[in-house]
């Protein structure tokens, strides 16, 4: 393969973060950081499989970066001024859509002024990618930052095969109305010859909406546009490059590492974990709290039992944001002062990103592991602790709220919002038989090692016509 940035491409993806994320210090010393979120873990497999193009932004404000070429494929940076970063990514995109779309968890904010900028930005998207595009080659649109690209590019190239995939749920008509802007979004996506979402009721509620256009006709998955075209509309659930995970987590380095991580939080007898973004669609909040309580309660022995769980900083810059992070900081305080010891910390909260290696690592040594969003897409961690896990010993507890409850139906399932149920659920899990448990992980195993990140690509692009 080609080392050099090519012209044109047969095969691109625009989302709107790129694999990785330019990071600039404060004595201008510029690197490269992996990016953080599902859609990156997903796509980057795709990506190093098929080659092509990714287009997207690469995470600092106001610099122009050059096309490369990275793992077998093409980037090619898009800008954003600081000003378009603020109104089309924390504004429109994460303080408007990603609440509107988690069922409203917190209140979504209408700025037309964001409108505006989100309209501009998802214009130089799609330009872009019909710049790189060849004839009649392929564009793959990832995300609610990028609605609108599918009809721009239409517009721009009818040539062209486009697919969309949301990566997040698609909210009830309901909630989805209140969107001033709700039928310009519906036209954007339109524009696509192929929409995929995370499960039926996503690409149901989206079929609702799409027959409400004027001229468009929707049923059975399939809408015709006044302008003769057919768009489809279904469900693809994503995953993960399992079998990559697992060789990752049973490789000699994780091994070691997840024996001196074992050794670090003091050998205890079982080990708690999660793992997410610092985003308040996680359930962190309720999660912690559960566990908290447990302690309190003397039903878990900080002696025996650590809760580890790991939060990435997230859209900092973002009100809600740094209100939850304040929040999930003064709930552990709370907890690990009043149980535990110094040597022994009950909760131990850590605020940072880690490498992939030690991120296994954890999966490794996670006796129990909790996901428990209050809303969530798919939730691709759940995946990857059953792909990481060689051991049987291990357990599950899901939020009956993620996609991915859908497919991992042997998980502990839980109602996050039901907080004396979640510590139920997590005690019968501890205290489950190894037979019980070795049999749910061999299910949920056969699950996520046949339903790969390559059959869900390979199925989109089959139904989108060019696999
Ligand atoms: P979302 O896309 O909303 O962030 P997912 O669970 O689908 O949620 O995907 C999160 C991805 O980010 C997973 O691949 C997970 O391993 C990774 N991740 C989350 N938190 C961390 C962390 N603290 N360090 C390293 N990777 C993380
Ligand atoms: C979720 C979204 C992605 C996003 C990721 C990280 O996975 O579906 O589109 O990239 O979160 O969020 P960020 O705002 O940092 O890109």
């Amino acid at each position: 393969m080609s080392e050099t940035v090519q012209d044109k491409v047969d095969f691109l993806v625009v989302a709107n973060r790129l694999p990785v994320d330019r990071k600039v210090d404060d004595d201008g010393n510029v690197s490269w950081k992996s990016s953080p979120g599902g859609l990156v873990t997903a796509l980057e497999p795709v990506m190093q499989r098929k080659g092509g193009a990714w287009i997207g932004w690469h995470g600092a404000p106001d610099e122009v970066v050059a096309p490369f070429h990275h793992d077998g494929y093409d980037i090619h940076p898009v800008p954003l001024s600081a000003q378009e970063v603020e109104e089309y990514y924390e504004g429109f995109a994460n303080a408007t859509l990603w609440p509107l779309y988690h069922d409203c968890i917190v209140e979504p904010v209408f700025h037309r002024e964001w409108w505006d900028a989100y309209q501009k930005v998802n214009k130089r998207f799609a330009e872009q990618a019909a710049e790189q595009a060849s004839t009649g080659a392929t564009v793959w649109v990832q995300d609610y930052q990028l609605n609108l690209v599918p009809k721009y590019l239409r517009e721009m190239r009818p040539d062209l095969r486009i697919g969309f995939f949301l990566h997040i749920p698609f909210p009830p008509i309901e909630l989805y109305s209140r969107l001033p802007w709700r039928e310009e979004l519906v036209e954007g996506l339109l524009g696509a010859d192929l929409v995929g979402f995370q499960t039926p009721g996503a690409a149901a509620n989206f079929q609702r909406l799409a027959k409400h256009r004027p001229g468009v006709t929707a049923a059975r998955g399939r809408a015709r546009t006044p302008d003769g075209r057919t768009v489809v509309i279904h469900d693809f659930p994503i995953s993960i490059d399992s079998r990559g995970f697992h060789e990752l987590a049973t490789s000699e380095k994780v091994q070691a590492e997840a024996a001196k991580l074992r050794e670090d939080l003091g050998n205890p007898e079982t080990i708690i974990f999660g793992v997410d973004r610092l985003d308040y669609t996680k359930g962190l909040h309720q999660r912690i709290r559960a566990v908290g309580e447990l302690f309190k309660e003397g039903k878990l022995d900080p002696h025996e039992v650590v809760f580890l769980q790991l939060a990435t900083p997230s859209r900092e810059r973002v009100e809600e944001y740094r209100i939850l992070r304040d929040d999930i900081n003064l709930l552990v305080g709370q907890i690990n002062s009043k149980v535990g010891t110094i040597a022994n910390r009950a909760v131990v909260y850590r605020n940072e990103s880690v490498p992939r290696e030690v991120l296994a690592a954890m999966y490794q040594v996670a006796d129990l592991m909790l996901v428990t969003p209050v809303r969530d897409g798919m939730n691709l961690v759940a995946k990857e602790y059953i792909a990481c896990r060689s051991n049987d010993d291990s357990a599950l507890v899901l939020s009956e709220f993620a996609g991915a409850a859908r497919e991992l139906k042997q998980a502990y399932m839980v109602n996050p919002y039901d907080i004396d149920g979640m510590k139920a659920t997590i005690m019968k899990a501890l205290a489950e038989s190894p037979k019980v448990k070795a049999r749910k992980m061999r299910s949920m195993r056969r699950q996520v090692f046949d339903k790969t990140i390559d059959v869900w690509a390979n199925s989109f692009l089959e139904e989108l016509g060019v696999a």
